[in-house]
């Protein structure tokens, strides 16, 4: 593993990969809790965090984790209504966030129903209300997931938006994706005080490869989020992981 690439944990499938990442949750989220009353989370869409969402809003951890001071927002979100099959608050809503005593105002999500860069402007607004200051946000955790490309967030390989220095927020116009997206920008990302990767399935065994031990880590969105001073963690599947030498 390269200097600072973070902590890597291999696991035999999704499901005690995602149960991990719940664990991670219910014990940072006890932690912040317990210091400040809150706990910021960003988090992604996509198809990897599905099993995640629903053991949050399994009995278990409805039950286990303080949700009365949980502030959920989001990493990025697709440009469409919430009730639509590709958004990444529907994907939440159904799965965890309407099941679990989470007051209505904890949730900040991105409005993909309006204009991208009219939702990003809101959004921005939104984190900076809710954080207070000048500054860069710090969300106690960000849990991204990795595209095949090595896109994270809506961060894709080669886009302007990965120059953004000023904005916490931006519209993003993917090339390869049918929907406009907005995405926090990396400033935010690297700011967060825990970075959680979840990364299952062979197809992003190479650019795992390439990031983690290749040293491309710079050519990759996914390799470009190094905490400035937090905690970067991957939890990664087995197969996803076919080419480390460093999986355990
Ligand atoms: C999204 C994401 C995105 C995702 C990756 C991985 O809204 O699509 O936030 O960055 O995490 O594309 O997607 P899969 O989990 O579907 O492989």
């Amino acid at each position: 593993m390269i200097q600072g690439a973070g902590q890597i944990r291999v696991f035999h499938d999704l499901e005690t990969l995602s149960r991990a990442a719940a664990d991670l949750l219910f014990t940072l989220s006890h932690m912040a809790t317990a210091a400040r009353g809150t706990f910021t989370v960003a988090i992604s869409g996509g198809s990897t965090p599905m099993k995640l969402y629903s053991l949050l809003g399994s009995k278990e951890y409805r039950e286990k984790i303080p949700w009365k001071g949980v502030h959920i927002f989001w990493a990025d979100e697709r440009a469409v209504p919430k009730e639509h099959e590709e958004s990444n608050f529907k994907l939440a809503n159904d799965a965890f966030l309407s099941k679990v005593p989470l007051p209505e105002e904890n949730i900040h999500r991105i409005a993909g129903e309006k204009d991208p860069e009219e939702a990003a402007r809101e959004y921005e607004e939104e984190i900076r209300t809710f954080f207070g200051g000048s500054g860069l946000p710090v969300f106690d955790l960000v849990i991204l997931g990795m595209g095949e490309d090595g896109h994270t967030a809506s961060l894709f390989p080669g886009s302007p938006v990965l120059n953004e220095r000023s904005r916490l927020a931006v519209p993003a116009y993917p090339e390869t994706m049918k929907t406009q997206r907005v995405t926090l920008t990396l400033p935010v990302l690297k700011q967060a005080a825990h970075v959680l990767f979840l990364v299952p399935g062979s197809a992003k065994a190479q650019i795992l490869y390439d990031i983690l031990e290749g040293g491309k880590e710079d050519q990759y969105p996914a390799g470009l989020v190094r905490p400035v001073s937090g905690g970067l963690e991957w939890l990664i599947e087995r197969e996803a992981a076919a080419k480390l030498s460093s999986a355990e």
